[in-house]
């Protein structure tokens, strides 16, 4: 007897079941892969050649049979197989099985109730959902799969590797174009607290470190007192090491020390001033640029 189901529905499908177990179990995920769309294109009509090829050749065979024989083997390979199919799944079971419907009286009230059977399609997919929640329930006890809290670590470290990707193509100021804002101050003043604060107290009135809010500096480097307090950062102090050079040993970056001067600058001008503050250290500078 020839095979009811066509090789190129068949093998397909299987192919396709064995796949979506490797994405359950292993994570293995080549489903919307562009090779495997065009790999399965092809095999589907590879097959599909084979399977008229082969048909030729089973009409070309029986000729040389009985009547008899032919007709048996007609009548069992009746209709095309996506006809059969429909019939199969979706045509009402007692047409197929030829039992007709079993009736149950009521007795009491006179209905007859028509006890149909369900429908193939219906049934079918009953058992796939069984078949289905053990696949699932499975693969969420022994795998990642759908399991919240890798879901959520997998992205998480995925995001994380994107925002530095991104912070390393972002470009970065340099002394040549940072300037001061004033909506840099607030997140300067964090940044400070965390990098400088040690050294020069937060409210920046000195402590290692000189008083940042006076108008006495050691270290001149620049007309601007904007540029000024950049270039320091980023250089460090030309003639005490303990003030380091933040930006050119990429301690911090450059987007960062435009805040943080922005912060330096911002106290430096405020007229009210810390009232306990370092004694003043360098020369008094008041004609800034
Ligand atoms: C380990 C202590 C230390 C840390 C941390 C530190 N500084 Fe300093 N800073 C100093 C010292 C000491 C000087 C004085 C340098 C000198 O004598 O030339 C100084 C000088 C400066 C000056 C120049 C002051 C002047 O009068 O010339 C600025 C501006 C400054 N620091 C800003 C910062 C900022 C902003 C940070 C944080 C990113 C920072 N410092 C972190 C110790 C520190």
């Amino acid at each position: 007897m020839r095979s009811k189901i066509p090789s190129f529905i068949m093998i397909p499908s299987t192919l396709s079941i064995i796949m979506f177990m490797f994405y359950v179990f292993l994570g293995y995920n080549y489903i919307g892969h562009p090779i495997t769309i065009s790999f399965f294109v092809t095999v589907t009509i590879l097959l599909f050649i084979l399977d008229t090829i082969d048909d030729l050749i089973f009409r070309r065979k029986i000729k040389f049979l009985t009547e008899k024989e032919k007709r048996a083997i007609f009548e069992e390979n009746e209709g095309n197989y996506f006809f059969k199919l429909y019939q199969f799944i979706f045509d009402d079971p007692k047409k197929i099985n030829n039992q007709g419907v079993k009736k149950i009286d009521h007795g009491f009230d006179g209905i007859i109730e028509l006890d149909n059977k369900l429908p193939m399609w219906w049934i079918h997919l009953f058992f796939l959902t069984i078949i289905f929640s053990f696949i699932y329930f499975f693969s969420y006890l022994f795998t990642d799969f759908s399991n919240p809290y890798k879901e959520y670590e997998i992205a998480y470290k995925k995001q994380l590797e994107e925002i530095e990707i991104f912070e390393k193509k972002k470009p970065q100021i340099t002394i040549e174009n940072a300037f001061f804002d004033k909506k840099f101050v607030d997140s300067g003043k964090i940044l400070f607290e965390e990098n400088c604060a040690t050294c020069h107290k937060s409210d920046g009135s000195g402590n290692i470190g000189p008083n940042l809010t006076d108008d006495y500096w050691i270290n001149i480097v620049d007309k601007n007192l904007y540029k000024n307090i950049f270039s320091i950062i980023w250089n460090g102090s030309q003639n005490n090491p303990t003030m380091r050079a933040f930006g050119k040993s990429g301690e911090i970056k450059g987007n960062d020390i435009q805040k943080i001067s922005s912060y330096v600058y911002f106290i430096n001008k405020k007229s009210k001033k810390p009232i306990k503050y370092k004694e003043p250290q360098g020369k008094k500078i008041m004609d800034w640029n």
